[in-house]
């Protein structure tokens, strides 16, 4: 597997971390990182993986000295509204690390426009686009940590930062005004190389991410029911239907891509579903 190496970088640390070498070990990769460690090799694949800052992940990727990289798609944005020789491009979407880049301002503010205002951001070239593409003439500030304070230390009057729960904006009595992008986890690449290498690494990730919200579904039912139910199960295509020994009872068999929640549960039982079971699915290769 893996004829050629691949060299795969993600943050040594912070909201992507844990997700990213989960995806990596659901998607076969065998490895032990060393904490300050940069680089750990797989065990059973010809993979290695880079543990480095994300902010270094689209050089490293555009530079070629990584072929993949695990990066928030707000940062990699960022950095491609930047830099224009910064030669990357979004592979897939991960699924996971989502959260959104919004505008917020203190709650009591009575401001209600972004216009001449004050806003600071880690994503300034993001909000500059925004602002321009709006029509809105504001003055952005660049701060790379705590941008939640600055309007409390008087140097902003609106903030535009990342909102994943909302905790981080309710602790600091801020509130969302309008959201700039939505964000989550994706895998980059290099625009000047050959994706067909990474083909049977980038198609289990794929599986991994497929697989996450998919469930199999194992029911019984009369046969005047069987309609009614493949109707009900979520996000499936073809369920199976298999005949039982008792007479005119089927049992239905169906991958659901959509969460299955208790709600449907009681609504396929509610239709004439008995013993219905649902199990979790571990990959899927299309
Ligand atoms: C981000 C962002 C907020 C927080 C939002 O910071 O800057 O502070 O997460 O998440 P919440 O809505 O769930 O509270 P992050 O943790 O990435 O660290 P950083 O600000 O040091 O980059
Ligand atoms: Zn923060």
């Amino acid at each position: 597997m893996f004829n050629k190496k691949i060299t795969i970088a993600i943050q040594s640390k912070g909201r992507l971390y844990e997700e990213s070498k989960k995806l990596l070990s659901n998607s076969g990769i065998s490895f032990r990182i060393i904490e300050n460690r940069l680089l750990t090799r797989a065990s059973n694949v010809n993979v290695d993986i880079l543990q480095v800052r994300d902010d270094d992940i689209p050089s490293l990727v555009s530079n070629k000295v990584a072929d993949l990289g695990i990066v928030g798609k707000n940062l990699l944005d960022e950095q491609l509204a930047g830099d224009k020789s910064l030669s990357v491009k979004e592979t897939i979407s991960l699924g996971f690390s989502k959260c959104k880049l919004c505008f917020a301002k203190p709650k009591d503010s009575t401001t209600d426009s972004l216009n001449n205002k004050v806003i600071a951001s880690s994503y300034p070239n993001l909000v500059n686009q925004y602002l321009k593409q709006n029509k809105i003439k504001a003055d952005v500030i660049k701060i790379n940590g705590s941008v939640e304070l600055t309007p409390y230390i008087g140097i902003a009057d609106y903030i535009c930062d990342l909102v994943s729960s909302g905790a981080t904006l309710e602790a600091n009595n801020l509130e969302a005004t309008e959201t700039l992008m939505e964000s989550e986890a994706v895998l980059i690449s290099s625009n000047d190389v050959d994706d067909t290498n990474f083909f049977d690494l980038v198609n289990r990730f794929k599986g991994v991410i497929n697989a996450k919200d998919s469930k199999y579904v194992m029911l019984n039912c009369d046969e005047s029911n069987i309609k009614k139910i493949c109707a009900l199960l979520p996000g499936s295509e073809s369920p199976t239907i298999i005949p039982l020994e008792q007479k005119r009872k089927f049992a239905v068999h169906a991958l659901c891509k959509e969460p299955v929640f208790w709600e449907t549960m009681e609504e396929l039982k509610e239709n004439g579903a008995s013993s219905v079971l649902v199990l979790p699915v571990e990959k899927i290769l299309n």
